[in-house]
């Protein structure tokens, strides 16, 4: 497929926001959509969204990379500078994991996968990954960016992955609908940040439901350690509860693969 442009007049008309998105920045090309806004001291409205065509330094967690062909897919972050509880970030990770989750179910009829602590998985193939940053100021975060790539046209990925990428064209034949998409996630994400506030327990719940890998045996890469376990449930907090030898140890960051 050639790459088809964002149209943000038919983004603006799906979009059912308060503040997520009210302030929109359309780049053409920038080396990461989550640097730009990490970067941009200037941007300081809470929800601003930035989306990129094409990003020439996508960056992945764990310092690894985001490749995405230009005008296929959706890579954008969302700046956060007001949340009430800037502290609960690992909710706002796994949430968001969940809004994605939920908005490829809804629009694609895709059955999806939470992977721990936020990858969206389709027949094991990996759809959307994000990338949660933060800026403090002493021990006071100032901003949150959530950066959130998700595949939609592309037809083939060229490279080395450690989990293969799928999208929707892979996965349903059809080209998807990027403004439709990023208009839901958006929408969903600011229903799901008031959730998070009022209830985080049901948003837990919700995500530990689309978690297939609870109760299997799990490798938990951490740098360059392995641990292996059982990987028991999430805690209240998101950690991993990985069990060893019957004992439960907490993991709150890593990479985890079945063994
Ligand atoms: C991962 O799965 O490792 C996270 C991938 C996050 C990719 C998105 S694309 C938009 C934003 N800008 C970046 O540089 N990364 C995130």
């Amino acid at each position: 497929m050639e790459e088809k442009l964002f149209s943000l007049e038919k983004f603006d008309l799906l979009l059912d926001t308060e503040w997520i998105a009210r302030n929109f920045i359309y780049l053409d090309e920038v080396d990461s959509t989550n640097s730009f806004l990490l970067k941009s001291k200037d941007i300081k409205i809470n929800g601003s969204v930035a989306l990129s065509e094409k990003q020439n330094e996508g960056r992945g967690r764990l310092d690894r990379t985001w490749l995405s062909a230009r005008g296929l897919n959706l890579t954008f972050s969302v700046l956060f500078t007001k949340l009430k509880k800037i502290e609960k970030l690992n909710f706002l990770n796994m949430g968001s994991s969940l809004v994605v989750a939920q908005t490829l179910e809804n629009l694609y009829a895709l059955k999806t996968e939470l992977k721990w602590p936020n990858d969206v998985l389709i027949n094991k193939k990996k759809i959307s990954g994000i990338l949660l940053e933060s800026v403090s100021s002493g021990s006071k975060i100032t901003r949150v960016v959530l950066g959130i790539g998700i595949n939609v046209n592309q037809p083939i990925f060229h490279g080395d992955f450690r989990i293969e990428p799928t999208s929707i064209k892979i996965e349903t034949g059809n080209y998807g609908d990027k403004e439709r998409i990023l208009a839901e996630v958006l929408n969903r994400l600011e229903l799901m940040i008031d959730k998070i506030d009022e209830n985080p327990d049901s948003m837990l719940d919700d995500w530990r439901e689309r978690c297939r890998m609870i109760g299997d045996e799990v490798e938990v890469r951490q740098n360059d350690k392995s641990k292996y376990g059982i990987f028991d449930d999430i805690d209240k907090d998101g950690n991993l509860l990985l069990k060893v030898k019957g004992k439960i140890e907490k993991i709150n960051f890593g990479d985890i693969s079945l063994t």
